[in-house]
């Protein structure tokens, strides 16, 4: 672990930060955490960097997936995915993604949180059902409960004071495009 790290009582992490949005505004509030945003897309990586100033924050270009592994078991205080894509949350791809997630889950410390936004949208864009939204949500919390995460919390769209590029897209459509925040806890 870096020395720098070891001044700062605790460490968040955010999966494909985009173009880092939401990781400024939290940092910005939260200076005794130091958070680590992941991303694959360098030119988002170069655009996040220009803009964030602050000594908490660490970009790192790479996949999430080669990094998250590599961190020391039970060392994270909170992983924050905002939005991932398909690939990491599909219900047709739950077999691929699940090893993934199990790997973050031991990476977290007891009482860690694992923070996932999320969305459903109908093949078709059509508006999507509450029927269809709350089986999804089923769904989307049996996975997570599965792989050994308590249920801490949930609510429909995304909390309040995040925003990032996606989430304001997303907002713009809601009867279309149905957020739900999971906040997932390792007991
Ligand atoms: C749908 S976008 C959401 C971006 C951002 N969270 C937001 O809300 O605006 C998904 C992001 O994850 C990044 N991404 C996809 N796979 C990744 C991986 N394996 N490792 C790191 N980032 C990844 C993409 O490059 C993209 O920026």
């Amino acid at each position: 672990m870096e020395l720098s790290l070891l001044f700062y009582p605790r460490l968040v992490v955010e999966l494909g930060i985009g173009d880092g949005t939401l990781l400024e505004t939290l940092a910005k509030r939260d200076r005794n955490s130091i958070y680590i945003g992941i991303e694959l897309d360098n030119e988002q990586c170069v655009q996040a960097r220009s803009k964030i100033a602050l000594s908490n924050v660490i970009i790192v270009n790479s996949s999430f997936e080669d990094l998250v592994p590599t961190f020391q078991d039970e060392s994270i205080d909170q992983f924050i995915a905002v939005l991932p894509d398909p690939a990491f949350i599909d219900q047709k791809k739950e077999e691929r993604w699940k090893p993934f997630y199990k790997s973050l889950y031991y990476k977290l410390k007891k009482q860690g949180r694992f923070r996932l936004v999320t969305e459903l949208t109908d093949e078709l864009l059509q508006p999507v059902s509450d029927d269809r939204y709350l089986a999804w949500a089923d769904w989307l919390k049996s996975c997570f409960i599965s792989l050994g995460f308590t249920l801490a919390g949930q609510q429909e769209g995304a909390p309040r004071q995040y925003l990032s590029r996606c989430i304001k897209q997303f907002r713009a459509d809601p009867e279309r495009i149905r957020m739900i925040t999971l906040d997932l806890l390792k007991q």
